[in-house]
């Protein structure tokens, strides 16, 4: 029996993950991060994704002393309301995670979707919950977090879900909504049939059924979860975040296997300002997966906002290279230099990740052959839309039944200044805004000219169209030229002025591509992107159209999508490590 749903007719998501986030996982408040770059992950593939969580670490045995101490007595009936509460200081917390990422993230409070629980306020099950205003929320948002480990009982009081109750929060989610995939992240990367932390030798499953699961797992999934995933035919994922592997349970068990131990990668980090320092600040929260090798700058005496050790910044390239990076993440921006260490990182044997849309542009094929030449991966998210993975939603429309056109505002230090001026700021001074908030290129004449767009562009063409666009084809318009007569007059008009990115592919096949300015009306989706907000509007052969939005610039939104490249290629490095086929790789833009 399905569980009981409060239902109109809100359609729900296709493609809808469940990621359930454990206090193994968020040890500590700054953990709400590593669980953003998994979220991200899934919604870079296009995925919808609801992240149940528990309480950061020891915060309910803090909550349950509490209530102890403070009721006297363990059942007292305010505990569950007390108890709840670090669910849901963990949802906030993670919203501002993604927030700063620029994902649309939205917590959620169980009450507020009716997330029905019967029996014991200590021990309950669920069996409700409001699918329609779910289905609307989910319809809003890319991501909605629910606080695990509580639901409501039918008086409105809350209800405690038992022991690693957010493991069935999440089932019960998975089950209601028929997700895709129900994944709950954990500190070990599947199934053991030991303790793999005191077994030196332990055997991993790739997939197993749900009673073996109980039996072997003891605890550390709850039993009325997998209960009820078992009555429900729903299967799960047992994952670790940012593991190539995990274990599937499933009606039937497959065989177990010992895992390899998959090393830590040597990253050498080539630029440290806005990109780059975001970039080591995540790494070095993930020192068990990567280990930052050597850093390369221009001045080394330079204040950083990092701390970094000293011994690891250089001038000297040589000396970066010659520590020997699996990995090399090229953010110095700019053509030669760039073009010349991307080209060495290949010769010496490292992957790429790059966050640089001139270098990638410029010399597209160039690059793309070397890397194949040398049998590396060559990543670049990052060089188009910030945080919004705009090249992997392209490649997927290509794929799909094909793109027809695309028009967005690609470039957030334009739309910045073009905010800042709207609202009478001078324009010498907005520009001085956009580069002290990290925003806009080393030279921000490229941001003003169009140049970086048309950049974006050229990348955009060979993902939409997998077609060549050079720069030199795309008519460009300069925000220098525009004066605030034209700007006073569209505000006057009730219009916004944007700069809009456009590609266009004709009858004969032949793509058209600008960057100009155009005066929209307020309520178009494009005029509505706002500061260094990214907007782009995907028109399908099909004539359907794709929406996406998100910030377009910064440290984190970058960081984010440059880390999500390292993440895949630690990925793909720990399939080829471990050389067994439990199952198909993921594909390479995963
Ligand atoms: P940034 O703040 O100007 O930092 C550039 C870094 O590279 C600095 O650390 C600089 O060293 C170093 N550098 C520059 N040229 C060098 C050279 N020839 N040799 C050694 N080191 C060199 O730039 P950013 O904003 O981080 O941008 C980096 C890249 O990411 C660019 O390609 C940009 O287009 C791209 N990107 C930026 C954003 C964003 O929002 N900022 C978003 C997406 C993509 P010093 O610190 O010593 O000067
Ligand atoms: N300068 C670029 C912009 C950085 O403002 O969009 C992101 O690519």
């Amino acid at each position: 029996m399905r569980p009981t749903i409060v239902k109109d007719n809100q359609p729900l998501p296709s493609n809808l993950a469940v990621l359930k986030f454990g206090g193994s996982v968020l040890s500590d408040a700054q953990a709400v991060h590593s669980a953003a770059h998994e979220i991200y992950r899934f919604v870079r593939r296009g995925e919808k994704v609801i992240a149940v969580v528990s309480a950061i670490a020891g915060e309910t045995d803090a909550l349950m002393a509490l209530a102890k101490d403070v009721g006297g007595c363990e059942n007292a009936p305010g505990k569950a309301s007390l108890l709840r509460l670090g669910e849901i200081r963990a949802a906030a917390l993670l919203a501002l995670a993604l927030e700063r990422v620029g994902l649309d993230a939205r917590a959620v409070d169980p009450a507020e979707i009716d997330l029905r629980a019967e029996g014991s306020p200590d021990d309950a099950g669920l069996c409700g919950l409001n699918h329609d205003r779910l289905a609307a929320l989910l319809a809003a948002h890319e991501v909605l977090i629910v606080p695990g480990f509580s639901g409501v009982l039918e008086d409105g009081q809350p209800a405690l879900l038992g022991r690693g109750g957010t493991d069935l929060s999440a089932v019960y989610l998975g089950v209601a909504l028929n997700a895709k995939r129900v994944r709950l992240i954990k500190d070990v990367d599947g199934l053991y049939a030991g303790d793999p932390k005191t077994d030196p030798n332990p055997r991993r499953f790739g997939q197993i059924n749900w009673e073996d699961a109980r039996e072997i797992c003891g605890h550390s999934i709850q039993d009325h979860a997998l209960e009820y995933a078992q009555k429900h035919d729903l299967r799960l994922e047992i994952a670790a975040s940012a593991r190539a592997f995990d274990t599937r349970i499933a009606p039937n068990s497959a065989s177990s296997h010992a895992p390899a131990q998959t090393r830590k990668l040597k990253v050498a980090l080539l630029g440290f300002g806005t990109v780059g320092e975001g970039v080591y600040a995540h790494l070095d929260r993930h020192q068990d997966l990567f280990e930052v090798s050597g850093i390369l700058v221009r001045d080394a005496a330079k204040e950083r906002d990092s701390n970094a050790p000293a011994h690891l910044i250089s001038t000297d390239a040589g000396e970066v290279f010659a520590t020997r990076p699996d990995i090399v993440v090229e953010m110095i921006g700019g053509v030669d230099a760039a073009d010349a260490f991307i080209l060495n990182a290949f010769f010496g044997g490292a992957d790429v990740v790059s966050a640089n849309k001139a270098v990638m542009a410029a010399n597209y094929d160039n690059l793309h052959a070397a890397a194949a030449r040398a049998g590396r991966a060559l990543r670049y998210s990052a060089a188009v839309g910030g945080g919004v993975p705009m090249l992997e939603a392209l490649d997927q429309a290509r794929k799909n039944g094909g793109v027809a056109s695309v028009q967005g505002v690609i470039n957030g230090t334009a739309n910045f200044i073009l905010d800042r001026l709207a609202e009478g700021c001078p324009f010498d001074q907005a520009v001085r805004e956009a580069q002290e908030k990290g925003f806009a290129e080393a030279d921000p004449s490229a941001d003003l000219d169009g140049d970086d767009a048309a950049a974006k562009l050229c990348l955009m063409a060979r993902h939409g169209f997998e077609m060549p666009l050079r720069a030199n084809q795309i008519s460009l318009e300069s925000l220098s030229d525009l004066d605030q007569a034209s700007i006073d007059a569209a505000r006057e008009a009730g219009k916004v002025i944007r700069q809009i990115s456009e590609i266009r592919r004709d009858d004969k096949g032949a793509l058209h591509a600008s960057v100009s300015l155009q005066a929209l009306d307020k309520d178009h989706y494009l005029a509505a992107a706002k500061g260094e907000q990214n907007r782009l509007v995907i028109n399908l052969q099909n004539g359907q159209n794709l929406f996406l939005r998100g910030k377009g610039a910064g440290r984190w939104p970058t960081a984010e999508a440059v880390m999500a490249d390292l993440l895949d290629i630690h990925r793909l490095r720990g399939q080829y490590e471990e050389n067994v086929s439990v199952r198909a790789p993921e594909p390479a833009c995963a």
